[in-house]
């Protein structure tokens, strides 16, 4: 997939034009202790909604967007500056020295879906590598982006769906299991096919 080429073609319909609603919905119900805080990494941040949102309900965190694409990136900086939000031109899978062991938390959603199923041990050892000991994965993964009775794209995505056992497979290693539960809220099309966790790096 030509990410770059998508951006600048408009051709982009996993674009919502605003952050995810199981973030909000996470954030919402979550204590404020317990908020994501610190640095915090959200890789394939594309137009930059989510890494947004973060800084509003926590505006002392320094919250960095990671994408493979200059075209999304320029349009997320377009966007008027919420507070400590900056944008960062790489490659999550091969993540950058600088950031190894930086993060208190990385926010997933629909970077680890974007990629070819044969690197998610790369995602997970990529996530790993960005994280503090202790630190902590908070993710949104979409379980069935396809259903049963629809043509799947050549190559089969992306998005490319996931199973729980194959999750819970490649991130045993290196994360502890902290809560799971499946999201109430969803944009239109994506109720019921999305699994909130968040994984605590292990020390
Ligand atoms: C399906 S889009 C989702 C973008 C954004 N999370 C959203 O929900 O609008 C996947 C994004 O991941 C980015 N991406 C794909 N592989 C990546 C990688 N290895 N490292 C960083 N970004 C990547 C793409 O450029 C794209 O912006």
């Amino acid at each position: 997939m030509d990410w770059d080429a998508r951006y600048s073609a408009g051709d982009t319909p996993w674009e919502k034009g605003a952050p995810a609603p199981p973030l909000l919905e996470w954030l919402a119900q979550c204590a404020a202790a317990d908020l994501p805080a610190g640095h915090i990494l959200v890789p394939g941040c594309g137009l930059g909604h989510d890494v947004r949102a973060l800084v509003a309900i926590q505006p002392a965190a320094r919250v960095v967007g990671l994408d493979l694409s200059a075209e999304a990136l320029r349009q997320a900086r377009a966007f008027p500056k919420t507070g400590n939000e900056a944008y960062l031109l790489g490659d999550f899978l091969a993540l950058p020295e600088p950031l190894h062991g930086r993060y208190d938390w990385v926010f997933e959603h629909t970077c680890f879906c974007a990629i070819d199923p044969a690197r998610r041990a790369d995602y997970a050892t990529a996530a790993c590598a960005a994280l503090r000991p202790g630190g902590r994965l908070l993710a949104i993964f979409y379980l069935n982006p396809w259903d049963a009775n629809e043509p799947l794209p050549p190559g089969g995505g992306p998005p490319f769906g996931v199973s729980v056992d194959e999750l819970d497979a490649l991130f045993a290693r290196d994360f502890q299991l902290i809560e799971a539960h499946r999201p109430t809220r969803a944009y239109p099309g994506r109720e019921g096919r999305e699994l909130l966790r968040v994984l605590q790096k292990k020390s």
